[in-house]
């Protein structure tokens, strides 16, 4: 896979940033700031020729919205889905919760409309609602589809929390999920073993979108850095950083903005992205990317 700069990234969050600052300070679900979120993800991929569809639900009589964009191309029976949640809390920015995930994303989708990917596989991108009211926007989703369209989606990644400032490299589990897939866990851990950054699998449960996508049998993976947890002292000796310290001591709160990323672990996730991506997917091009 191509490499992504990291710069890209961090300028997307930049962006949702001053969508935050402008909106009351946050882009939570029913908020303006979330909708100003969804319209700037979906301009630059609609620039990027995708094909984007804005899809409606609601949360108890509030509007919510998940932005799909599906680049065109590949076997249309087989679809490869990556996503992650747009929403913040109301509290703050959600900056690296999930700003990161998020931008991450993007610049991958849009770096395979720079290389005019030929992907075997159908790519598919989702960018979800109401995520911290309890997987709202994704559930509706995986159930607004008929059971053939289901069926033709053959994996589901999903990034949430790339860039903590203290940050951790888990692989969500395969093991520890109704529909966690082998292929996908040893895919990502395949890119961080090339890098040379061990890994800790991570049984994620319910607590984010893939939980969406794996309570209907689609195999479904995923990376993280970690939230309100704790860094031991196994892992800061790995991964640095500081022990006895959260992966992220602003979770969930108002200081949860640009300065609480972590550069380094933003660059690495986001390239577990493209790398399974490209791996996963697959590419009708004989020259290795
Ligand atoms: N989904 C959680 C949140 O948005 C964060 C989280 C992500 C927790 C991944 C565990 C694993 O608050
Ligand atoms: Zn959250
Ligand atoms: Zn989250
Ligand atoms: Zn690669």
């Amino acid at each position: 896979a191509p490499t992504i700069p990291v710069a890209a990234v961090q300028a997307h969050l930049n962006q949702l940033q001053q969508i935050a600052t402008a909106n009351g300070g946050n882009r939570a679900h029913g908020r303006p700031g979330f909708k100003a979120s969804i319209d700037y993800v979906k301009a630059k991929l609609d620039a990027a020729g995708y094909q984007t569809k804005v899809l409606e639900f609601t949360n108890w009589g509030t509007k919510g919205y998940n932005l799909i964009a599906d680049w065109p191309g590949g076997d249309p029976n087989s679809i490869l889905m990556a996503g992650g949640h747009l929403d913040s809390v109301g509290s703050g920015p959600g900056i690296n919760d999930n700003g990161s995930g998020s931008a991450g994303l993007l610049e991958v989708a849009l770096t395979v409309s720079k290389q005019q990917l030929k992907p075997k596989q159908h790519l598919r991108f989702g960018w979800w609602g109401a995520e911290e009211l309890g997987l709202v926007g994704s559930t509706n989703y995986v159930n607004s589809l008929p059971a053939a369209e289901k069926a033709k989606i053959k994996g589901y990644v999903n990034f949430d929390m790339t860039g903590s400032p203290n940050p951790a490299y888990f692989v969500y589990s395969s093991s520890g999920q109704p529909a966690g897939s082998e292929k996908l866990q040893s895919t990502l851990e395949a890119y961080f073993k090339s890098i040379n950054v061990p890994t800790e699998t991570t049984n994620v449960g319910g607590r984010s979108d893939h939980a969406a996508f794996a309570r209907a049998g689609i195999p479904t993976g995923g990376t993280f850095s970690g939230a309100e947890g704790r860094k031991t002292a196994a892992q800061a000796q790995k991964w640095g950083g500081q022990a006895g310290v959260a992966f992220d001591k602003c979770y969930h709160q108002s200081c949860d903005t640009t300065s609480n990323i972590n550069a380094q672990s933003l660059e690495r996730h986001t390239n577990a992205i493209a790398h399974t991506i490209w791996t996963v997917a697959g590419t009708t091009r004989t020259v290795p990317v």
